[in-house]
């Protein structure tokens, strides 16, 4: 276990063990951090604990790390199902579902139970204004966006994104904690729907979807193009399966939201597919089937 460092964030909460909940959790506690996650059921945190049991897993098999630093990372994670648990935590970072009401509520609980004058609370939401998150506290100068990419483990950028009153000394502290103790490089937005990241990768993502629709190209034509045409890792339509349908069509519905660009529309096809439940790699098939986690 490391020792406190400068930021004064040494007790860290994620709150969700979803897909991207899980990952920020693992690298909290690789850095050694005392790390507890909260979810909803039993059930959603065994699936949380079992993704990043099988991350660490891979990090040991892949030589990222080895055998004692996994089982150091393990007995530095605890799970809860209380929110009140969270009274003594320095920093919560809220990675529950795209759903505004629902942050704005998780905000607002996160506020009256975490004890700490200090303490911060911040968001790892893809497009919901940090601003609407801030006043559901009676601290908003203390809550900031703080984004992460999938996967967490592997991609070390996170974006920082104050709101208009988000203070000074919190930004300063957040960013010491994200390139310290987490290790990750850091670009700063401004508090608009999408950030940096997104804003620019989704109607990238949704002119995919619309060519497919459209029946303009294949989605393995579109893929490959991509893959082999231009070196991206992944073809955006796989890039969607990866992120989760679900996800990628609340982000671009926030983006139109705020726009009102029809790049942000989401195509009927991604509206219909999350419908029918085909929401990419978390459910077994999107735009491709997928086998195991
Ligand atoms: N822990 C640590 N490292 C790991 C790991 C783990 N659990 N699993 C894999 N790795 C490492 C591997 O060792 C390898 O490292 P190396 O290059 O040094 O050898 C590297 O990660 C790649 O791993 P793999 O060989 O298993 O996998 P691929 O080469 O097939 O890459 C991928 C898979 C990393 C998912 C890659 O395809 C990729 O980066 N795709 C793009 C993903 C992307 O764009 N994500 C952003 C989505 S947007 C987002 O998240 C924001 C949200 O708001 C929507």
């Amino acid at each position: 276990m490391s020792a406190p460092d400068a930021t004064g964030i040494d007790r860290v909460g994620v709150v969700g063990c979803g897909l991207m909940g899980s990952g920020i959790a693992e690298v909290s506690a690789r850095a050694g951090l005392d790390t507890l996650v909260y979810e909803v059921s039993d059930q959603a945190l065994d699936a949380g604990r079992g993704r990043i049991q099988d991350s660490l897993d891979r990090a040991v098999k892949r030589g990222k790390i080895d055998e004692a630093e996994r089982d150091a990372a393990l007995a530095a994670l605890r799970f809860t199902t209380d929110l009140d648990e969270f009274a003594d935590r320095d920093l919560a970072i809220e990675a529950a579902p795209e759903d505004e009401a629902l942050k704005v509520r998780v905000f607002g609980t996160l506020d009256r139970v975490m004890t700490s004058p200090d303490a911060l609370l911040t968001s790892n939401t893809s497009a919901i204004p940090i601003a609407k998150l801030g006043a559901a506290t009676t601290r908003p100068a203390q809550v900031m966006g703080l984004h992460f990419f999938n996967p967490v483990p592997v991609l070390d950028l996170v974006e920082l994104v104050p709101s208009l009153v988000t203070s000074t000394r919190a930004q300063e502290r957040v960013r010491a904690f994200a390139e310290g103790p987490l290790a990750r490089k850091v670009i700063v937005s401004q508090d608009r729907a999408g950030f940096v990241v997104n804003a620019l990768l989704i109607p990238y993502i949704l002119a995919a979807v619309r060519m497919h629709e459209s029946g303009f190209a294949a989605p393995e034509d579109i893929d490959d193009g991509m893959v082999r045409g231009c070196a991206h890792p992944m073809g955006p339509l796989a890039l969607a399966d990866h992120i989760g349908l679900d996800t990628t069509l609340a982000v671009a519905e926030s983006l139109y939201a705020e726009f009102k660009e029809p790049l942000y529309a989401p195509p009927p096809l991604l509206s219909r597919m999350v419908q029918a439940g085909l929401l990419g790699r978390k459910t077994g098939r999107g735009f491709y089937e997928h086998q195991g986690r």
